[in-house]
């Protein structure tokens, strides 16, 4: 959802911007620029429609530097479109969205300023240059004051050499700092290798990068005391592999599973006892990927603990209009911790007084300042747009969570407790099937679309398996309940339709049979995946794919596997690129 740095080094400053700029690539790719300030020359700028690469040539000279790469909001992806912005002495990058930039937009207008781009961002530069006479810092505050929306910028003003400002509302903002360097910028990860220290700024702060050193500040001008920390080797994320990034999170599933194991197993939840055993109602939120693991969070829940759950995806559960308050549980899962919908979700559960547990993959984002106890997954770095390993360990997290529960209630663990440090060799072994999941993929490569069936958390399994296919391999899938395939969607079944079966429950699996024979009778391909040879009905499919055994209610971490793996392949063999879907950003800040 675009991505900000700034950047102020005597050596290689634009070398630095460009390497964390192509770490920040996740946030969008629509385009990208970098502005350089060189005392006694003014500014060199250069931006491209495009991928970060688009910006490699000769390091443009200057000692600060600010960059950008975008996903594109208000304008299309085009060279003009592009940030830095500039107007008069100042450039500036931006992501966030800017609400009143109309009206803003108008009001400069009418006073004779003249727009390069569509985007909303441009407002803000134009604002920030009006309000200049003399004071760089005191211009910026000026701006942002007007502005409604969210925002993270940094500014440069060509009669402050060697100085970056930084402004945060509603968009995350850190501070880095090394021996040689000064940073701002969107996230921590993308520091890695080059800032040591680090310190994430709140909304309404200011960071002033000026005279050799970081500054923050609040909306009134006052300085605030703020405390770095060391940037710990977990948060350095590699930028280079062979193969996609996609492959090789897939193939770092086992790890990853087993260290967020050892992470969740080792955490103290009395913090959350209380809410644990007494909540009065449980909310689960969150968006894409994430969400599909708050929704078997609340089977799992429902099932083990007897407690009903509500899964809201969190762009709706501010207009639900749910009676949440005092006495009740917010579970809000988010591998980025950064999510706009989910963060605001978060924020009215807390106006309301509910008790809010974070599940995130970043122990510094947002969500988890927000939250009241968080619980940090250890996926390590995702960098490919879709999410795999962060949706098993977060499924891990919900699944230690929801035995928590059970335990502050009852004294006893679930059942399946035990059965959780078999996740890492059962992930492992579901690696077997990605021969056959190659071959289909190869098989379908031009399906139009495909149907993805399961009942209770098969259908949620199902439903991510057909979210990664769409997401990366463009290819209309749908997530669906098989026993609901009869009341309509059965009408799209002909010769070939490709059909994706899953069936681990043994009790329904004769019901899930009977889509699949209705689906075959009309002409579908049927691929099952199942742990059980003898539980189905040789007939019922046309390939069978065998999973590791497990406890039913853990076999959605596993069984996902196989099909993340033939997203990923559908994708390759169709020819684009896993790691950067098109019109997608892996972090959505906006709303
Ligand atoms: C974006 C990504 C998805 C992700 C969703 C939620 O839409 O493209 O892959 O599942 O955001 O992200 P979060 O960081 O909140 O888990």
């Amino acid at each position: 959802m675009c991505g900000i740095v700034g950047c102020v080094a005597k050596e290689n400053c634009y070398e630095r911007i460009y390497a964390a700029l192509s770490r920040l690539e996740y946030r969008g790719y629509d385009s990208a620029g970098i502005a350089m300030l060189q005392e006694g020359a003014g500014f060199h700028l250069r931006k491209k429609r495009g991928y970060v690469s688009n910006l490699k040539g000769r390091p443009l000279a200057g000692e600060a530097g600010i960059g950008h790469t975008r996903w594109a909001t208000h304008g299309k992806p085009t060279d003009a479109n592009a940030h830095p912005h500039g107007c008069g002495k100042f450039m500036l990058v931006h992501n966030g969205i800017i609400e009143n930039y109309l009206s803003l937009k108008e009001e400069l207008c009418a006073q004779g300023e003249q727009f390069a781009s569509e985007t909303d961002s441009e407002v803000i530069v134009k604002l920030i240059s009006r309000a200049y006479t003399g004071d760089f810092f005191s211009a910026v505050r000026t701006a942002c004051r007007r502005l409604r929306g969210s925002y993270a910028i940094a500014v440069l003003c060509s009669d402050h050499p060697g100085e970056v400002i930084g402004a945060r509302q509603g968009s995350p903002l850190v501070a880095g700092a090394s021996d040689t360097a000064l940073y701002i910028c969107s996230d921590i990860p993308a520091l890695c290798g080059d800032a040591d220290y680090i310190c994430p700024a709140s909304d309404g702060e200011f960071i002033c990068i000026r005279d050799g050193k970081i500054q923050f500040f609040d909306e009134a001008g006052s300085e605030l005391c703020k405390c770095f920390t060391r940037v710990l080797p977990e948060s350095r994320a590699e930028t280079s592999v062979s193969g996609t990034f996609m492959e090789k999170e897939i193939a770092q599933i086992p790890r990853a599973i087993a260290d967020t194991l050892q992470g969740v197993s080792s955490l103290d939840y009395a913090p959350c006892a209380r809410a644990l055993r007494a909540a009065k109602c449980v909310y689960a939120v969150a968006c894409g990927t994430a969400f599909h693991a708050a929704l078997v969070f609340g089977d799992v829940v429902q099932n083990t603990v007897g407690a009903h759950v509500v899964c809201t995806v969190s762009s709706e559960f501010r207009y639900a209009n749910l009676p949440i308050g005092v006495g009740d549980l917010v579970v809000a899962v988010s591998q980025s911790g950064e999510t706009a919908d989910t963060l605001e979700a978060v924020r009215l559960a807390a106006k309301r007084g509910a008790f809010v547990i974070a599940v995130t993959n970043i122990a510094h984002s947002t969500l988890a300042a927000l939250a009241d106890f968080s619980i940090v997954m250890r996926a390590g770095p995702e960098i490919a747009v879709a999410a795999t390993k962060s949706y098993n360990c977060q499924l891990v997290c919900l699944y230690y969570l929801a035995a928590q529960m059970q335990y502050f209630r009852t004294q006893a663990y679930p059942v399946w407790f035990l059965s959780l440090r078999d996740l890492p060799a059962a992930a492992e072994a579901a690696f077997d099937c990605f021969p056959q999941m190659s071959a289909l993929a190869a098989k379908w490569k031009d399906a139009r679309g495909m149907l993805f069936l399961g009942r209770s958390l098969d259908l949620r399994t199902a439903a991510e398996g057909a979210l990664k296919t769409k997401e990366i391999a463009y290819v209309f899938a749908e997530g669906y309940a098989a026993g609901e395939l009869k009341h309509g969607t059965l009408a799209l079944i002909e010769e070939g339709f490709p059909v994706v079966a899953l069936s681990t429950r043994r009790d329904i699996a004769s019901k899930t049979e009977n889509a699949l024979a209705e689906s075959k009778a009309r002409g579908a391909q049927v691929v099952l995946l199942s742990q059980s040879e003898e539980s189905l009905n040789e007939s019922c499919a046309d390939f069978r794919i065998r999973l590791p055994n497990l406890p039913e209610c853990l076999m959605p971490a596993v069984a996902v596997i196989p099909l993340q793996y033939f997203a990923c392949r559908l994708c390759l063999l169709r020819g684009y690129d896993p790691d950067k879907p098109r019109n997608l950003a892996k972090s959505v800040t906006v709303e």
